[in-house]
């Protein structure tokens, strides 16, 4: 068996800035109460007319991530794609940046877990590098939400929380057992499907049948989230799948040196890092600047963190999420 170890980190955002008084002037909504609620101060969402899609913004993070790990495209074995928000209904992202990247003609997955994406689209490239399957895997993490909120009052409670971005990472075989990923957790609870869902278009509500009802106050295109209800359960299974990948690796939460949580709400995360004692240098928080941008989140997150030094050699690294489905799920690596 080898081990696998991240050799390249890279992320997107768009330049549009949309602050929460950007926002007020949509709906009826106020920095005050988005503030409070979420910690979120600000978010980027693409602007119309702009190149970016979510394959775009995941090539551009790409292109980042192969460099930093001395690589070129053509060293990449096989592409992992996480997104709820594809360009198309299909294909997937993965075969567009195939594409997009000129790269050889390497296997491309798409992986569909919302928020806790970039988890197990790590946890795949994992596997893939640990079998000796492959020796180079880039993960993607990418969302264009903008595009598909409902910017009127009636999507508030859902639109105020959501950004647009994109990060990679470059898994690759390493021999040194020290170092890299030491194991990953991966959990799903489909009876709370509903509870976060965009349900149109979708075989049960296909597009015909859509045009047909010509029903404009059809919500169904949009997200719903029962917001209370995924609080309560993102604090407890965060910290599960967090204590699942201390109590695999021998290890306590004073060993953690860096906790990257899903940026889903800046409360969730102080919840998790009081629950640990962590201190503020111990976690890291961008949802502030960047929102919620859901299977982007965590690989933006941890690729910031990275350049701004917070990472250091032989660091103890632990990577959480929760969102959608259920799922959630933890990576527990050594830097
Ligand atoms: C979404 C969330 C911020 C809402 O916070 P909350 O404290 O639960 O707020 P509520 O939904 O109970 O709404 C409280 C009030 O604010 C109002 N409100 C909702 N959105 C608003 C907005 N953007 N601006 C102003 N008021 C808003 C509601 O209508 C409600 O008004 P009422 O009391 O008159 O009915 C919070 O539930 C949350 O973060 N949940 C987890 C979300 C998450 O992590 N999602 C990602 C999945 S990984």
């Amino acid at each position: 068996m080898y081990n696998s170890k991240i050799t390249g980190l890279g992320y997107y955002v768009p330049e549009n800035v949309v602050t929460n008084d950007d926002l007020s002037k949509m709906m009826d909504t106020n920095d005050e109460w988005i503030q409070e609620r979420t910690g979120i101060k600000e978010r980027r969402w693409i602007k119309e007319g702009s190149e970016d899609t979510t394959a775009v913004m995941g090539a551009k993070a790409s292109r980042i991530a192969i460099e930093r790990a001395g690589l070129t495209k053509d060293d990449i074995d096989f592409i992992v794609f996480a997104t709820l928000s594809p360009d198309y209904y299909f294909p997937g992202g993965g075969v567009q940046l195939q594409d997009m990247l000129d790269m050889r003609t390497v296997g491309a997955l798409d992986v569909r877990n919302q928020c806790s994406g970039f988890i197990y689209a790590l946890s795949v490239a994992d596997q893939f590098i640990k079998t000796g399957m492959y020796k180079n895997v880039l993960v993607v993490g990418a969302e264009h939400h903008s595009g598909g909120l409902d910017k009127t009052n009636r999507g508030r409670s859902v639109t105020v929380i959501f950004g647009d971005g994109a990060g990679a990472a470059v898994l690759s075989r390493t021999e040194d057992n020290t170092k890299g990923i030491l194991s990953s957790h991966l959990y799903s609870e489909g009876k709370h499907a509903k509870e976060l869902i965009v349900e149109s278009p979708s075989i049960k509500h296909w597009v015909p049948a859509l045009i047909a009802a010509n029903d404009e106050n059809d919500e169904s295109y949009y997200p719903y989230m029962n917001g209370t209800f995924v609080f309560k359960h993102a604090v407890v299974r965060f910290s599960e799948a967090i204590i699942a990948g201390l109590e695999k690796n021998n290890l306590q939460a004073t060993d953690i040196n860096m906790l990257i949580p899903h940026q889903a709400n800046l409360r969730i995360s102080q919840f998790v890092q009081k629950k640990f004692k962590l201190t503020d240098d111990q976690v890291y928080n961008n949802i502030m600047k960047f929102g919620n941008t859901t299977a982007a989140s965590v690989i933006i997150a941890l690729t910031e963190a990275w350049e701004l030094g917070k990472i250091k050699d032989n660091d103890l690294v632990v990577l959480a999420a929760f969102g959608s489905g259920f799922t959630w799920g933890s990576v527990i690596m050594r830097w």
